[in-house]
């Protein structure tokens, strides 16, 4: 048949397929979301995530030499505070769950980089993300506190901060109070993008982050938007954050795309507890193939735009890049 156009050519071996192959992904790119806690020996499953952890400190060298040893080029540190307040006072404490877990990643790991989440919700007796007014979440008073949080992560020893609060101007508050610390060379990555998602729920029961009344709904972003996703990405970058992230991955790739057209800072994109959770319960139904699932899934993150990818499935993904199956 006269055919002189045939895209199956390129598909004829893999060696062909490999060479013409449009995204590439590596190892160093991969954050892995850690859960640290208060107490001695403890490694305790989290149910609605099968083969995640919290971790007390002691518990936590073992996780990050594996981590490390795979190749995975980050950690993302959440903290689980013994105590909470109001004001979240734990999440400034420079002897605080997540301060003391940094020294414990840059003296046990210190090939791999220490990101640290900056959020009230962890430390809040209310489980919101930032302080409360009659009104709801109070934007300018969260800020200080922010802030405080901040620059004791980064006086921990934190290679980035990574504010989740989603808070207007957090970004410019952080990037001054950083400065001000002679932290200036602390990069942000700022989730920018963060939609108010049902997609968190494992997380806030691993993390007992759940708010107690309300939602989330006033502060994160409602996902029938698109274009206010890429203002905030705008906002956020104007403000002097370094990376801009798109949260959730799965269902937001449109987001990823649209920003990375219009940012001119790194793209990451979080897969988040209720991403994982799914393609385990899935896999463990013998409904899916779970590594295949996550590989498609982490592909098309980067092919949509992402540079960096946050996921529970770090570990895994990095060993599937040495052994080719993506790459
Ligand atoms: C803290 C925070 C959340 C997640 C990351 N940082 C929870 C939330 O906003 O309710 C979710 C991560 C996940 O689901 O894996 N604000």
């Amino acid at each position: 048949m006269n055919m002189p156009i045939r895209p199956r050519r390129l598909r004829g071996s893999s060696g062909l397929r490999c060479m013409v192959r449009e995204t590439r992904v590596d190892k160093s790119s991969l954050i892995y979301p850690l859960f640290v806690r208060e107490g001695k020996g403890i490694r305790e499953e989290i149910s609605a995530m099968p083969g995640q952890y919290r971790y007390s400190l002691d518990t936590l060298p073992e996780k990050l030499n594996r981590l490390a040893d795979a190749g995975v080029g980050s950690v993302m540190l959440f903290g689980i505070p013994d105590r909470k307040d109001p004001v979240g006072s734990g999440a400034y404490d420079d002897d605080g769950i997540v301060q003391r877990a940094v020294r414990v990643v840059k003296r046990e790991a210190p090939e791999l980089l220490c990101i640290t989440d900056v959020c009230m919700c962890e430390y809040t007796d209310h489980g919101h993300c930032g302080v409360l007014c009659d009104h709801g979440v109070d934007n300018d008073a969260t800020l200080p506190l922010l802030t405080r949080a901040a620059v004791s992560h980064a006086r921990a020893g934190a290679d980035m901060v990574a504010p989740s609060d989603m808070m207007d101007g957090r970004v410019a508050a952080i990037r001054a109070g950083l400065d001000a610390a002679g932290f200036e060379n602390t990069p942000i990555m700022s989730y920018a993008v963060k939609y108010s998602s049902a997609f968190y729920g494992p997380f806030r029961e691993a993390a007992g982050s759940a708010p107690r009344f309300g939602d989330r709904k006033g502060y994160q972003m409602d996902f029938h938007n698109a274009r206010e996703g890429v203002r905030e990405a705008l906002l956020d970058e104007a403000e002097g954050a370094d990376i801009i992230m798109v949260k959730p991955a799965m269902t937001y790739l449109d987001l990823v795309t649209r920003v990375r057209d219009a940012v001119h800072v790194p793209v990451a994109t979080y897969s988040v507890s209720g991403e994982y959770a799914m393609v385990k319960a899935a896999a463990a139904q013998g409904w899916i193939d779970e590594t295949s699932v996550m590989c498609e899934m982490a592909v098309a993150a980067y092919r949509a735009g992402a540079q960096i990818y946050l996921t529970y499935f770090a570990e895994e993904l990095a060993k599937c890049m040495d052994e080719g199956r993506i790459g």
